[in-house]
């Protein structure tokens, strides 16, 4: 009835940007995303031995939409099993820097969904638990497996087949690398969240981003196959790009770029000319990811200090989600 899972974030290069459906978190679009190490979220559920649920993240009790989230995913693994599991306690721990800018909720509700499916009893299944964990968040559904994950939208109403696949393992590119550099550290005004809502109510832009980027998965599946970094590099910025486009023409307009991360993207650009293969991507806020390979890291660090980077956090492919034996209690 106790089980503990340690999953890692992930990084985007096609954009989850819009849901079709607000309460089964269900996109309108295909997605594609890189699985990062070292940085990893561990979780620990228990059913049955409180007498009403419990929930903690990062030694703090979770209150309100936050609580109700993970709720929810442990109610749905309490209906799958017939009501007989009872009251859960759940405790959750990141290790990432706490200036990393990095969600923790993708890598959070992915080691949520594995370790409670195992508490509960279930089989150790990628689609079921990318399933569950997309009802936490829906980038969550792409941290169950490691590599590069692909979340397809799926077509059905219930959500069934709207899940993510892993497209190749950590191991099939491991020269690949991703910088992320924070030049802004505090809170974005509007989460993703709210940010992608108001894109798709208000923005006469939001129809031709979906068309583009659902084209734009096959096409860096391709591009990975092959290991083209400069190809994946191009289509990561043209990505990020049309997905700012997206909420740059919203209603009123929502721009998440800061003077510093132009900065950035400008300096980026004239290293490029010097011969240094460094590219951006980002997601809903200020901090671009950069884009190259191990050879290449320490350069693309210095380069984002020399922009005003407060802190610099260099990762690698990372791994699946996986159970532990060392619970949190
Ligand atoms: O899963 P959420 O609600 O945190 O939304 C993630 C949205 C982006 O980070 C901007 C893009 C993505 O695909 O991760």
């Amino acid at each position: 009835m106790k089980a503990t899972a340690l999953a890692h974030p992930n990084i985007a290069l096609v954009k989850y940007w819009g849901k079709r459906d607000e309460a089964l978190i269900l996109p309108h679009q295909s997605s594609l995303s890189l699985t990062l190490a070292p940085m990893s979220v561990s979780t620990t559920v228990e059913f049955g031995a409180v007498s009403s649920d419990q929930v903690e993240i990062n030694g703090h009790t979770a209150k309100g939409s936050e609580r109700e989230r993970v709720l929810r995913v442990l109610d749905v693994v309490r209906s799958e099993t017939g009501g007989r599991l009872g009251p859960a306690r759940m405790v959750s721990r990141g290790d990432f820097p706490a200036a990393a800018g990095l969600a923790s909720s993708a890598a959070g509700f992915a080691a949520l969904a594995v370790a409670a499916r195992a508490a509960a009893g279930l089989p150790a299944e990628p689609k079921a638990a990318s399933i569950l964990a997309r009802l936490g968040s829906g980038s969550a559904c792409r941290s169950v497996q490691g590599g590069i994950c692909e979340w397809r939208r799926g077509e059905r109403a219930d959500g069934a087949d709207s899940y993510a696949v892993q497209r190749f393992e950590a191991g099939h590119w491991p020269e690949l690398r991703m910088v992320v550099a924070i030049v802004n550290r505090d809170e974005k005004e509007v989460k993703s969240r709210d940010g992608m809502k108001h894109t798709v109510d208000t923005s006469p832009y939001y129809p031709a981003w979906v068309k583009d980027a659902e084209a734009e998965v096959p096409r860096a599946v391709e591009i990975i196959q092959r290991k083209d970094l400069q190809a994946l590099g191009e289509l990561a910025e043209r990505n990020a790009w049309r997905m700012h486009a997206t909420s740059l023409g919203a209603q009123p307009p929502l721009c998440y770029l800061h003077a510093n991360t132009l900065g950035l993207i400008e300096h980026l650009r004239e290293q490029r000319k010097k011969g240094t293969p460094v590219w951006f991507t980002l997601d809903a806020g200020p901090n671009p990811v950069l884009l190259t390979d191990a050879a290449h890291e320490v350069a693309a660090e210095a380069l984002a200090r020399a922009c005003g980077a407060v802190d610099v956090v260099r990762c690698v492919p990372g791994g699946d989600a996986v159970l532990k034996s060392e619970h949190l209690f």
